[in-house]
């Protein structure tokens, strides 16, 4: 399992449900924190690795050594958000190179289901929260430099244009 790569059109391809709960879907999720691990991702959202499919996963710690702290989400919704927002540095695994500040809500509150389809929900607030918010963008298709400011996203479009020409060759050489 590899990670898709911007603009590969998988990144704004419409996201189904997940409406079968099973034990594909169980590797699914196994497979994607794996692959978040070995990149020394925090958080990871199915089409970032060509399943166009509503379900993320992701741990604040960003370590295997302790999966207390990793979340699966399938489906998941916003039931609230803190009118408060904060700006603060981020990256994206389909990015290799690009960092710049996302202004995001402090908090929000989200329902999603379990592996097992189990409705719950959840508080986040801190970086946990802008984890959630990062990768529910990649659910919607929205990708983290479509909310950069004016500034930033002149500054990262030279290395945006070098992964164009890159995606055009691996799509030549295939
Ligand atoms: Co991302």
């Amino acid at each position: 399992m590899d990670i898709v790569l911007f603009p590969d059109p998988r990144l704004r391809a419409k996201n189904a449900p997940v409406e079968v709960f099973d034990q594909e879907l169980a590797d699914l999720s196994r497979a994607m924190f794996e692959v978040m691990y070995r990149t020394s991702g925090v958080g990871l959202a199915a089409p970032q690795v060509g399943v166009n499919r509503r379900l993320l996963v992701y741990n604040p710690e960003g370590e295997p050594t302790q999966p207390e702290g990793e979340a699966v989400l399938c489906n998941p919704k916003i039931l609230w958000k803190a009118k408060e927002q904060e700006s603060e540095e981020e990256g994206c695994l389909s990015f290799p190179e690009v960092n710049a500040k996302v202004l995001r809500p402090l908090a929000v509150s989200i329902e999603a289901q379990d592996l097992g389809g189990k409705t719950f929900t959840l508080n986040l607030d801190g970086w946990e929260s802008r984890i959630f918010l990062h990768e529910f963008d990649h659910l919607d298709g929205i990708l983290f430099i479509d909310r950069f400011s004016p500034s930033d996203k002149s500054r990262v479009r030279p290395i945006l244009r070098d992964l164009e020409a890159d995606f055009k060759q691996t799509l030549a050489d295939s």
